[in-house]
Parts: C-alpha cells; structure tokens; sequence
C-alpha cells in the first residue's frame, strides 16, 4: 500500500481500463479483438480486488432505469442530515456506483456476485433513499452538490473494509479521482486499434480549466493474447 493510501486508511486504488492507442474508450465500435477482450478480466482479476467502481454513466446498462434530470428535480431533498446504510447481509466484495443525484433506479443490489453501493451527494431526495432501503441497495452519502471524492474512499474504507478497489471508468470518473490525487496506480490494457473519434470519453477526463499532468513510472509491460498490451504504471503526482 503506499504512503497515501496507508494515512488515510482508504482502500488502495488501481485505475484499469482498456483504450485504443490513442486513449478512447468507448469500445462498442471496435473491431473484434478476439481473446484480447479476455485479458481486461484476466488482468484485472491479478489484483484480487474486493471491489469496484464506475461513474453513473458507465453504470446505466447494470441498473434498470434511469431516472430523468426532471424527475429527479422534482423531488423534495428536504434539510436534514441523514445516515449512510448498510444492507443486512454478509457481502465480501462490492460495485460502487457513484450517483450524485441519485439517477439510477436499481432493480437489484448484486451485480455478478458483487453488492451495489450508491455514493451519493446530499442533494438525492428522501424518497430515494427508502427507494434504495427497499431494494436493499446499500448507500453512503459524501459532500454537499458534488461527491466528495476523498471523504467517500475513507468511508468505504472505514465502513465497508474495502483495501483495493477497482477504478473501472468512464472517462468523468477516472479525471476526477486523478485530479483529487486519489489513483495509485494505472492498470491499461492498450488494445491494437487507432479510434479517431473525436469527442468521445477518454481515459481521464478532467472537467473543469484546472487539469494538473501527472507523471507515471513504469512498473511493468506484457504483451498478452492478440496483441493487447498490459502497462502498469505507479502515479508519482503532478507535474504542476
Ligand atoms: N474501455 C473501458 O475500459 C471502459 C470502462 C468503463 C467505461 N467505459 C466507457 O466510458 C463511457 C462513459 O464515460 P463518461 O466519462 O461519459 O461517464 P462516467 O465517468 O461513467 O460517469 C460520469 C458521471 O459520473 C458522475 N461523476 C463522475 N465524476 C464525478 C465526480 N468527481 N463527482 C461527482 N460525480 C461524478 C456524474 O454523474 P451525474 O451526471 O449524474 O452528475 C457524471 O456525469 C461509456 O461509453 C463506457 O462504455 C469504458
């Protein structure tokens, strides 16, 4: 575990992704890989992480619906503060989802084998919380409008004993959690295809004007089944 992951008692995190050369990652248009696609598991699964998570978006195809912007707006967000919850059940690995305002209407709390976690800011309504009790979709809620990114991993850590987590994407996530200095190390399986298209989600995608570069050191390079590249690389810090 490194230094930063061990003082803040957060799980350690391992960013993994599959990107083409020039680092996209929307792959439904890709050619076929054939046992290339295997290795995101295969490689992933080295890690023996009991967790992951994803942003809302890459979320959506796992929850059943997806609650418009209007229908969460209208909803009552109330003042006080509320509890995070747990689901009753013994649950060893987990999918954590990370919901500001609480768009996803899960119809269940497993996803292969994994229970579901909504990390959710506190603007997400009442009514959506018992929704989520319900289904027995267990919740944490971290900052006030946006996730408070930090504060979410000490409590994973802390209440769901996580110690390596899985950063799966997409693109919104993955900057976020690099630019909060939150990444220790970039798991990247470089699929043989040039993408080219232009705008879509990347590897790390920063919102905002204050994107800092980070340098990376070089731990390992593989090559794997159809000429799928695995590089791993430790994050150092910014460069700026
Ligand atoms: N190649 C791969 O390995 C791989 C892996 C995963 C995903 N993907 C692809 O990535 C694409 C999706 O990427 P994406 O960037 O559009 O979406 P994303 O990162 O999956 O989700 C973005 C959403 O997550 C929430 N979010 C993200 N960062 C946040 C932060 N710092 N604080 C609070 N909330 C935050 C926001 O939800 P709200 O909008 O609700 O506020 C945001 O719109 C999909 O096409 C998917 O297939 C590829």
């Amino acid at each position: 575990m490194t230094p930063a992951a061990s003082a803040l008692r957060r799980p350690r995190v391992i960013c993994h992704m599959i990107v083409s050369v020039d680092g996209r990652i929307v792959t439904g248009r890709w050619p076929d890989l054939g046992e290339g696609w295997g290795e995101y598991e295969r490689t992933g699964a080295t890690y023996g992480a009991d967790a992951w998570m994803c942003g809302r978006v890459t979320m959506e195809p796992f929850a059943t619906r997806v609650r418009s912007e209007a229908e969460v707006a209208r909803e009552h967000t109330g003042g006080a503060p509320r509890e995070d919850f747990r689901a009753p059940g013994a649950h060893d690995s987990f999918a954590f989802a990370i919901d500001p305002s609480g768009r996803l209407a899960w119809e269940s709390n497993d996803i292969g084998g994994d229970h579901v976690v909504a990390i959710l800011s506190a603007r997400v309504s009442d009514e959506y919380l018992a929704f989520l009790r319900e289904r027995g979709v267990s919740y944490l809620l971290a900052g006030a409008r946006d996730v408070d990114l930090s504060l979410a991993l000490e409590t994973i850590g802390a209440r769901f004993g996580v110690r390596t987590l899985l950063l799966e994407g997409g693109g919104r996530i993955n900057g976020g959690m690099l630019r909060a200095g939150l990444i220790d190390e970039v798991s990247l399986l470089v699929a043989p295809v040039a993408d080219g298209a232009v705008g879509t989600p990347s590897l790390f995608d920063v919102v905002g004007d204050d994107v800092a570069p980070h340098r990376l050191a070089l731990e390992s390079v593989e090559r794997r089944a159809d000429d799928v590249l695995w590089l791993r690389y430790r994050v150092e810090g910014r460069t700026t």
